[in-house]
């Protein structure tokens, strides 16, 4: 009997779009409103905290306001209906795909909703904000961060990810402008292992080329006609 196929769905911040949560590139993304130098590095933190957590504090409340969308949900229908694995990777660090139905998403660059103490080492779901430096459920410390994997910090569960590529007879890349590595790599990782390689972006990303086919338009509408047909 053969196995039947194995998917790894690659998403960025653009299957989020129509969730009302900001890209980080092109007009009016993030990283047009504020640097990433200020932000998103581990110097930040530590040069200037209250800036950094404050930033976080927000998005992690505006997220909390957003709703999956017809995207999130075609997903979470694939994994339920579809015969072989399917791995779910995201560079998002919203809950979205969650609560669209997703199980076992990997979350490779952290998630709004986690805290992670320095002083322990334990991670706790967190939904309020951090600026006030709320003591640590575990050890009391008050030394509570973002659990997000800011520029020059290592990628969570890279292992998890190698393996699911080593196994992948699909690799779809959803909604990623692919500037941001190692996750821009995985396509042509997944192709030299083996895999047939699939866009669906907006736009062309920057690895466009090395995809076997791309299909452009917005997320809700080419993920949800993608997966109809594969299920059909
Ligand atoms: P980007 O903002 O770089 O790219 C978003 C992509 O989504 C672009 O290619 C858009 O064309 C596309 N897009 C926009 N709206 C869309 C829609 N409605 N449907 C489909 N595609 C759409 O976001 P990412 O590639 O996710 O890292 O960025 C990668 C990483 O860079 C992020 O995880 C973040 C950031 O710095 C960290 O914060 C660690």
């Amino acid at each position: 009997m053969t196995k039947p196929p194995s998917i790894v769905i690659l998403t960025g911040a653009g299957i989020s779009a129509e969730s009302g949560i900001d890209t980080f590139r092109g007009g009016g993304g993030l990283w047009e409103q504020h640097r990433v130098e200020d932000v998103a590095t581990p110097e930040a933190f530590a040069r200037d905290p209250d800036l950094v957590l404050r930033f976080y504090d927000m998005r992690r409340a505006a997220i909390q306001t957003k709703l999956p969308n017809a995207a999130h949900q075609a997903l979470a229908r694939l994994e339920r209906e579809w015969p072989g694995r399917v791995t779910v990777v995201t560079q998002n660090v919203d809950d979205l795909h969650e609560r669209g139905g997703s199980q076992g998403v990997i979350h490779m660059h952290g998630e709004h909703l986690s805290a992670w103490c320095t002083a322990c080492d334990t991670r706790h779901r967190w939904t309020g904000p951090l600026l006030d430096r709320p003591p640590c459920p575990t050890c009391g410390a008050r030394a509570l961060r973002p659990d997000i994997v800011w520029f020059g910090e290592i990628p969570y569960r890279m292992d998890d990810i190698q393996r699911a590529l080593a196994d992948a007879d699909l690799f779809v890349s959803i909604g990623t402008s692919g500037a941001v590595y190692p996750a821009a790599g995985f396509v042509r990782l997944a192709r030299e292992l083996g895999a047939r390689t699939l866009e669906l972006n907006l736009e062309r990303s920057q690895g466009s080329a090395w995809f076997d086919e791309s299909r452009l338009g917005p997320a809700s509408a080419v993920v949800t006609g993608w997966v109809e047909d594969l299920l059909t």
